[in-house]
């Protein structure tokens, strides 16, 4: 499904008020995991308070053992402190990448924004090699700004 369509859908899972925060990150991973086919595991990292971690919450796809990361560590890690962006062809050529499936060729990671901090992200694992592009960049920012008002 087009992301423009995707965006509508988004939005009312947001703005359901009826579901906790958590039923809604879920709905948004369910969403996004149904409806594009290069999206094979779709999940949320948030930072822990102080502790330079982040510990795995709302996800859809195969089970991790990484439900903790430390900041710098792996992809997510890495947004973690850089507050960019980052967009992986080809998981085989990070030296600094976390193994979560041996099916996942590509990732992309974005960061969420609270009030100008970095307070979480969304991670996309694809079974597809090199299939990210500028849009999916631009999408996800738009489902981080809607996730970011209701955490
Ligand atoms: N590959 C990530 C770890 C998280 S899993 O993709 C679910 C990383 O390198 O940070």
């Amino acid at each position: 499904m087009p992301f423009e369509l995707l965006k509508p859908q988004v939005e009312t899972i947001i703005s359901d008020s009826t579901k906790t925060t958590e039923e809604r990150l879920l709905s948004i991973c369910q969403l996004l995991e149904t409806n594009i086919n290069y999206y094979n595991w779709v999940g949320f990292y948030f930072a822990n308070g102080d502790k330079k971690e982040l510990h795995l919450g709302p996800y859809v796809g195969e089970p991790t053992d990484h439900t903790i990361i430390p900041f710098g560590k792996g992809i997510c890690g890495q947004v973690a402190v850089s507050n960019e962006n980052f967009v992986v062809p080809d998981v085989a050529a990070q030296d600094n990448y976390i193994a979560c499936s041996i099916t996942v060729k590509a990732e992309i990671v974005v960061p969420i924004f609270v009030n100008g901090k970095n307070i979480g992200q969304i991670d996309i694992d694809s079974n597809t090699p090199d299939p990210f592009t500028e849009k999916d960049e631009r999408f996800l920012e738009f489902v981080c700004e809607k996730v970011a008002a209701i955490i």
